[in-house]
């Protein structure tokens, strides 16, 4: 089992990454004495749950679940009020634990329910996606979403602790597998050349899960997320380059009305968008772009337009992005293959240009 330290100013907590790694010995510290409530993703199976609700059941004071269909209209006010009717409705004190057990949603979800229960209890995230956990599930960034707009409710809360147990990927379908990888790769492109040149050439085992492989690609892409997560809590300056591709792709999914496009997969179209930026304003080359569509080709990641989109749509949408501001939009842009900057300098004809001969 291997574990990264995420030590944050008030608060520290591990993440562990390995397989088969659900055991009393790493979770009884978080559960022990504690009102639970375990909110699931449906997709994992029945006996997962029982079993893990049997092996805390002898540690904690009470237990209740609630299962959540897995899409983003469901990451909504309505899901989180039956939360919250749950916890009321039991008495859970302010020292209750969360447990959010599922993909991105339920992390969401069940983090941003922790984070407003009672001003704020603890949670701890068992990530069952390849998305969740290398993303999703760290950090501390919680959230539903508006019917308007993706994430617009949500603040930021750390878990107590992060288990990813990469036995949960063998039930995850391949297009899933590949929407973590298109986060994975971002990773590299915005922040270490060299992990971006061990997937190009481990794509194959990684994708296949090997487990040697598999669990060293999680672990790297961790190290960078909380690299800037722990230099940038708050997202007030250099965590922003997280979001590489995220403000064309949540304009994406957004138009695709959270049905067209998985998250992963809005966020590679959204990269290929940024990458054609970076070429534009002559930070890379072409054979840079071509080098990353190759990578994202390889990983399987489906990025082909759906339905057409009308590219002043698109950039209204993308106006929408949280991380505007004022009338200027805050783009991540690619300085070189492995290093990201934000610009607040581009002109909005470049982006319309770019929108029109991509989409
Ligand atoms: N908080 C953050 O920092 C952060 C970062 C990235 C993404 N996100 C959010 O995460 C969400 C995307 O997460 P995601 O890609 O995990 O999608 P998801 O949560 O929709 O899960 C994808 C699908 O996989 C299913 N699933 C989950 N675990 C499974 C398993 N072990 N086996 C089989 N199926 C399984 C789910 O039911 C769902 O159908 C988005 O809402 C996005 O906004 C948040």
């Amino acid at each position: 089992m291997r574990k990264i330290n995420l030590d944050l100013t008030d608060k520290s907590y591990d993440i562990k990454i390995g397989n088969n790694i659900i055991d009393l010995s790493t979770v009884e510290k978080f559960v022990s004495n504690k009102e639970v409530l375990i909110v699931f993703d449906s997709a994992i199976s029945g006996s997962r749950i029982m079993q893990f609700k049997e092996m805390i059941s002898k540690s904690i004071l009470k237990l209740e679940l609630i299962e959540i269909d897995a899409n983003e209209n469901n990451k909504s006010q309505e899901t989180l009020s039956e939360i919250y009717s749950i916890l009321v409705e039991n008495k859970f004190s302010r020292d209750c634990l969360i447990i959010g057990m599922g993909g991105g949603i339920v992390c969401d979800i069940a983090g941003f329910s922790a984070a407003t229960y009672q001003r704020g209890v603890n949670f701890l995230l068992i990530p069952t996606t390849l998305l969740a956990q290398v993303d999703a599930s760290v950090g501390g960034k919680t959230a539903i979403n508006h019917p308007k707009g993706k994430n617009m409710i949500g603040a930021f809360h750390q878990p107590v602790g992060v288990i990813a147990d990469i036995s949960f990927l063998k039930t995850l379908p391949e297009r899933e597998i590949s929407c973590g990888l298109s986060e994975m790769i971002k990773h590299g492109l915005i922040n270490d050349i060299n992990y971006f040149c061990w997937l190009e050439e481990n794509i194959k085992q990684v994708l296949r899960l090997e487990p040697e492989a598999i669990e060293e690609a999680i672990s790297r892409s961790i190290e960078i997320k909380t690299f800037f997560v722990k230099e940038d809590e708050k997202e007030a300056n250099i965590r922003a380059l997280l979001n590489f591709g995220h403000t064309f792709g949540h304009a994406i999914e957004l138009i695709g009305e959270f049905k067209d496009y998985n998250h992963g997969e809005a966020v590679a179209i959204g990269m290929i968008l940024a990458l054609e930026l970076s070429e534009r304003i002559g930070n890379i080359s072409k054979q840079d772009c071509i080098r990353v569509r190759e990578l994202l080709d390889k990983a399987k990641i489906d990025t082909k337009i759906k339905n057409p989109i009308n590219s002043t749509d698109l950039y209204k949408g993308m106006m929408g992005d949280k991380k505007k501001r004022g009338n200027t939009l805050n783009l991540v842009v690619l300085e070189d293959l492995g290093k990201a900057k934000v610009s607040n300098e581009i002109d909005e004809s470049l982006i319309l240009e770019i929108l029109n001969s991509s989409l």
